[in-house]
């Protein structure tokens, strides 16, 4: 059941990057190649997933879950691109392809990711949406909350300001939750706001997010040790070998997996409080930490 829906909307967010990607205007430039390059060759697409599968749980209509899936993924996508740069984590592999930076070049690449960060809010911003202007506005202000200081990119300034240093574990916990939590709790916010959810589905789903979010960052953690390049896509051992502040390297791999079944266990008990068959998002919770890639 998972497998296959995973699949379905794996398709579905491909086909909805490439029609936004293709239909930009030609310019002089690499640039929409490098978008391209980092947007569309591979990914788990698990922000999608999210949004999707929780938006259709809530009846809402695909219409109106795509500008969403859309959007997150491109921010997805300039984070990855912007993560691999040599003045972050300096990797060459992503996705088993060479990292945008190095098929195109870091001027590209740098561009690429911001150029990928402004369509996300154009996508959601467009009038012809089946949405209320009142539900875009909320799904702008909680993408780019998400995506920025209070998110991800506060994150990922709290990573690189842990790197050759020991931080405590609410400094690591607040690190995994801002660069990659934030990403993942949002996509689940913007299903919520496409549903009008009332407050305690809300609460329920948010619960599940954020327990998934920061389980999903402990695993990649943990695949950097134990999973392979070729699993992976990309560089295996690369934090250990930039010394990053990780679960693993504070708290031992089994620490480490010990703390990520319990986030799965928060998440499985966030679910049966819904009134609904949330049987495909328990089969993701369990997914997220047994995956191999
Ligand atoms: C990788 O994200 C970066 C993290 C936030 C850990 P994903 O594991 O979702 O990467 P793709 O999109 O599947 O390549
Ligand atoms: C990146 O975390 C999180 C982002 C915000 C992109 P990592 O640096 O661990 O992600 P990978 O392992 O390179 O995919
Ligand atoms: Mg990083
Ligand atoms: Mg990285
Ligand atoms: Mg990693």
């Amino acid at each position: 059941m998972l497998a296959v829906a995973i699949e379905k909307y794996q398709a579905r967010i491909d086909e909805q990057l490439t029609e936004h990607l293709a239909g930009l205007p030609s310019i002089d430039a690499p640039l929409q190649a490098a978008m391209t390059h980092g947007a569309l060759l591979g990914g788990k697409r698990i922000r999608p997933f999210l949004v999707y599968s929780v938006g259709e749980m809530l009846n809402v209509d695909l219409a109106k879950l795509d500008p969403c899936a859309a959007a997150i993924e491109c921010i997805h996508a300039y984070s990855l691109i912007h993560d691999d740069l040599p003045a972050m984590d300096d990797d060459d592999l992503r996705r088993g392809q060479p990292t945008v930076h190095i098929a195109f070049d870091e001027a590209n690449a740098i561009l690429a990711g911001d150029a990928l960060q402004t369509l996300a809010f154009e996508i959601i911003s467009r009038q012809d949406l089946p949405l209320r202007p009142a539900q875009q506005l909320a799904l702008v202000r909680c993408l780019a909350k998400a995506s920025g200081f209070q998110g991800m990119c506060g994150g990922q300034a709290i990573d690189l300001n842990s790197t050759n240093r020991t931080i405590d574990l609410e400094t690591l916990t607040q690190l995994h939750t801002m660069k990659t939590g934030a990403l993942i709790r949002c996509a689940v916010e913007m299903a919520l706001i496409c549903a009008d959810a009332d407050d305690a589905t809300s609460a329920a789903l948010l619960d599940y997010a954020n327990a998934v979010g920061l389980a999903f960052q402990v695993h990649d953690d943990i695949l950097d040790i134990t999973a392979t390049t070729e699993e992976l896509g990309k560089p295996q051992g690369s934090d250990t070998e930039a010394n990053k502040s990780t679960y693993p390297k504070l708290l031992g791999l089994a620490g480490a997996q010990q703390c990520a079944d319990a986030l799965i266990q928060d998440a499985l008990s966030a679910l049966t409080k819904l009134p609904y068959n949330s049987q495909l998002l328990a089969n993701f919770a369990r997914y997220i930490i047994a995956r191999r890639t």
